[in-house]
């Protein structure tokens, strides 16, 4: 449930920062800036646009330059190691900047910040670092940012879990004619490689009515393309009080007047439905577009992997969305060298992405997450031989997409365009159902709206056109 009480009280905390903010941009010469620096997923960039939108509203100046700013936040990821290391990486270079002025703040957040080894590195190596919060409180951003702005201590607040969802808190949006939308939070999933379920919760899924006036008040303020984010949005709705399926509010969303484009991620292939595809096949709104990870091709580590399904599952979800939608882009996230893998199971993988033909994969080498059943076992492999294997796996997946490219050329399609383009101020850059990109003649006044073009060229990932 949405919780109205909590939110009045966030409001009255923007209020008390508001008026420190002012005294401290007096003294800073007019000017109090903040830079927030995203790491991770889809997920991650829209609680940074909620940080954002509470930062603007107490009268930070937000920029986009880390190293000028006088608040900088890390709202940082976890998915693999590596992307913990780029965070220490940043630490080391900010540790410099502190010792030089002291004035500098710092705030860490998100899904890294949810285990307890990386709070106890930070409490002894980084304690420069003024506030540290986590995922489950976020909505607490403008009480935690009081706290950090009237203490002079580091301030460490992590939650384990939370069953709360507080809405209508302020959001700053990257893009205006298009934006994200939880419509869930957290995953009960438990892949067993997955670092995700133990640092973002349990699964939580939004009143449809809420959705539903979010996307709609967004809408009215220049929106055209919503992408509606969970981290598994094919089991949204099962734990509302009045369950619904994630089929049928896409089937409210459609009915959204002035919203041209749908959008969603990410699908796991064990709860797509056949409704839902069904639901694709008849909307005029939902973009052919389908981001449907695999991970492994190999039943055995598929089961290993705690995915519930097999590769004739996965390979018939997919033989029906191509039926239903045609044109539809898909792609995928694949995993190489989890625990036990041999080269037979990667075998299996290389062969799925032949029988599909996916658009793009996202391939990634497993990495150890502390605390997930996979890290547990005996059987991790040898770096060298995983190395051999990813490029196995990398080498297809580029052979595939390179299939793809430029299919499209010589047709008419609906392009929205979203930009004028960087380098050629007569050119502007828009996007087809399927994500593919498109560059063609025109002017800014195009931005937001829907135009037909004529696909004339191919440049491997992105067309030029024309547009009739
Ligand atoms: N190692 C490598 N990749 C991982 N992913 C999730 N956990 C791990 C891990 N431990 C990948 C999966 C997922 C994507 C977001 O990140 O492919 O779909
Ligand atoms: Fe991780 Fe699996 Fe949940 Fe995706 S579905 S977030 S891979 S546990």
């Amino acid at each position: 449930m949405a919780n109205i009480e909590e939110q009045k009280r966030q409001y009255e905390y923007i209020d008390k920062c508001k008026e420190i903010i002012a005294k401290k941009k007096q003294d800073n010469g007019g000017h109090y800036t903040c830079a927030v620096v995203t790491f991770g997923c889809q997920m991650n960039a829209r609680d940074s646009e909620k940080l954002e939108g509470i930062l603007k509203e107490v009268g930070y100046e937000v920029i986009e330059d880390e190293k000028s700013a006088d608040f900088v936040i890390y709202n940082t990821c976890t998915v693999r190691d590596n992307a913990n290391q780029k965070v220490y990486g940043h630490l080391g270079i900010l540790k410099a900047r502190k010792n030089k002025n002291k004035n500098l703040q710092i705030a860490l957040c998100g899904c890294m910040m949810q285990e307890p080894s990386v709070i106890e590195i930070i409490k002894t190596k980084y304690r420069f670092v003024n506030l540290v919060f986590g995922t489950h409180n976020i909505y607490k951003f403008a009480e935690l940012l009081y706290r950090m702005l009237t203490s002079d201590s580091q301030i460490i607040d992590i939650w384990e879990d939370t069953d709360q969802i507080v809405e209508d808190l302020p959001v700053e949006r990257k893009y205006s004619f298009k934006s994200g939308i939880n419509i869930m939070f957290g995953c009960n999933n438990f892949c067993s490689y997955c670092i995700v379920p133990y640092v973002r919760g349990r699964e939580r899924s939004r009143e449809p009515k809420e959705i539903i006036r979010e996307i709609e008040n967004l809408v009215a303020d220049g929106v055209v393309e919503v992408m509606l984010l969970g981290q598994n949005v094919n089991s949204y709705g099962k734990n509302l009080d009045n369950p619904m399926t994630f089929a049928q509010l896409l089937r409210e969303i459609e009915k959204i007047e002035g919203l041209k484009r749908i959008r969603f991620m990410t699908s796991h292939p064990k709860d797509l439905s056949d409704e839902l595809i069904d639901v694709m096949a008849h909307s005029n709104k939902i973009c052919k577009q389908m981001h449907l990870p695999l991970q492994s091709g190999s039943d055995r580590i598929l089961q290993d992997m705690n995915r519930h399904y097999t590769k004739e599952k996965y390979l018939s979800i997919v033989d029906k969305l191509r039926a239903a939608v045609p044109d539809i882009a898909i792609t995928t996230d694949i995993i190489v060298g989890f625990p036990g893998e041999t080269v037979d199971d990667v075998n299996e993988t290389i062969d799925v992405i032949k029988k599909v033909g996916y658009d793009n994969a996202f391939t990634f080498i497993y990495s150890k997450r502390t605390g997930t059943p996979a890290a547990a076992r005996e059987d991790q492999l040898d770096e060298a031989f995983v190395k051999e294997q990813f490029a196995r796996v990398l080498e297809t997946v580029s052979t595939e997409a390179a299939k793809r490219n430029g299919m499209y050329v010589g047709r008419t399609m609906e392009v929205l365009v979203e930009e004028t383009n960087e380098h050629d101020k007569d050119y502007v850059t828009g996007r087809l159902s399927n994500n593919s990109m498109v560059h063609f003649k025109g002017d800014s006044s195009l931005i937001g709206s829907l135009v037909n073009v004529k696909l004339t060229e191919s440049k491997g990932f992105y067309y030029y056109g024309e547009m009739i």
